[in-house]
């Protein structure tokens, strides 16, 4: 299955941003490689990278039920709340990026509902495992590329939503993983950015400790574990992710917030929400600014989200809208994304070689 030439526009030189010809960078004179219908798009990385690209290239995450289809796989990604709201919050014919998608389910996900979809990752088993459901599934508005988030083989600006969930804070400078992030993104686009939580994981370190010091014989409340213990490979790769991980790092909500305030990105809001009132964000609201942003609720959510999002490792989302300009104040809407945004609503050299 060949993907579509507006796909393929979608990707550039990791070492100099320029559009390809053919998978070809004129400035920098490399031909990327394009192994099993997978562009490989990365040059040389850090050690600590490396191993993390390791961890995930012996067990792709987070893999796929046995007799995966269509239906079950828009099933499975309806039973979370946010799914749900990403996919009526993004219009059809957006151009969605996924950074870190792993074995590509959010992106062949929201590739099902009639956008166009890159899903880039660090670790081409989990890429291989993407693509063969891609085509299995008939879906051929996606494309799975091989790169590092750091130096990505992406056009800068060219896409209307960038969405990474579980990743930075696998990556060994964050802050600079973000500072990349944001220029892929459109000015009037939106970011969509899934972190550990400094807070909200303290009981997952907790099971953790427990877990280490039994040897993984004993890892208390973990649901998710529980849910697969008849499905041997998503439940190891889950142990690994959560348990064994060889880079991880957690964030506060006024961090995150730093991050955006430096590269342009105006804060939305988060999802779960911090504020007592609010109801939870669904559809085009999602894009827009949250009712208020009150550093106090911020902080008490963060305690509370101890307790409700353990479950899933104390992960949280933060959403952004890139500014054009770079000043964070006065967001103007996305040429696509602009559904309903609020009068009232506080607007808060040389290069690498590549692989081999
Ligand atoms: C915990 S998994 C999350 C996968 C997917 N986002 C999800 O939520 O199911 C983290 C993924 O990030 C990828 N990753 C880590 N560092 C990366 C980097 N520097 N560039 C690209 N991908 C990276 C890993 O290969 C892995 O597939």
């Amino acid at each position: 299955m060949t993907p579509s030439a507006e796909l393929i526009e979608l990707l550039a030189c990791p070492g100099c941003s320029e559009p390809l010809q053919d998978l070809a960078c004129l400035r920098c004179r490399l031909r990327y490689p394009c192994p099993g219908g997978i562009p490989s798009l990365r040059l040389v990385s850090d050690e600590r990278t490396n191993a993390v690209r390791r961890f995930y290239e012996e067990a792709p995450f987070p893999g796929y039920p046995p007799h995966e289809n269509l239906a079950s796989l828009r099933a499975r990604a309806r039973r979370s709340s946010f799914a749900q709201a990403l996919d009526a919050a993004i219009p059809a014919g957006a151009r969605v990026l996924e950074l870190g998608c792993g074995t590509g389910q959010m992106s062949l996900f929201l590739a099902s509902g009639g956008r166009l979809v890159v899903g880039a990752d660090l670790s081409r088993p989990s890429l291989q495992l993407a693509t063969q459901t891609a085509a299995s599934l008939e879906i051929r508005s996606a494309l799975f590329a091989e790169t590092d988030l750091q130096r990505p083989g992406l056009k800068p600006a060219a896409f209307d939503v960038v969405y990474s969930s579980g990743v930075l804070h696998h990556t060994p400078m964050p802050r600079a993983s973000f500072a990349a992030m944001a220029k892929l993104v459109k000015p009037g686009g939106v970011l969509v950015l899934g972190l550990y939580n400094s807070l909200a994981r303290l009981p997952h370190r907790l099971r953790r400790v427990v877990a280490r010091l039994t040897g993984y014989r004993w890892i208390p409340f973990d649901p998710i574990l529980r849910d697969r213990e008849h499905e041997p490979a998503r439940r190891l790769a889950w142990l690994r992710d959560q348990y064994q991980h060889p880079e991880e790092h957690r964030h506060t909500l006024g961090e995150v917030k730093r991050w955006f305030r430096e590269n342009g990105v105006q804060f939305l809001r988060t999802y779960p929400n911090t504020l007592w009132v609010e109801e939870e964000a669904s559809g085009p609201s999602l894009f827009t600014p949250a009712d208020d942003d009150w550093w106090i609720e911020e902080w008490l959510a963060q305690v509370r989200w101890m307790s409700t999002l353990s479950a899933e490792g104390g992960l949280f989302l933060v959403l952004g809208r890139r500014v054009t300009g770079g000043a964070c104040r006065t967001a103007s809407a996305g040429p696509i994304l602009a559904h309903r945004r609020r009068a009232d609503a506080p607007l808060g050299g040389p290069i690498g070689k590549p692989q081999s």
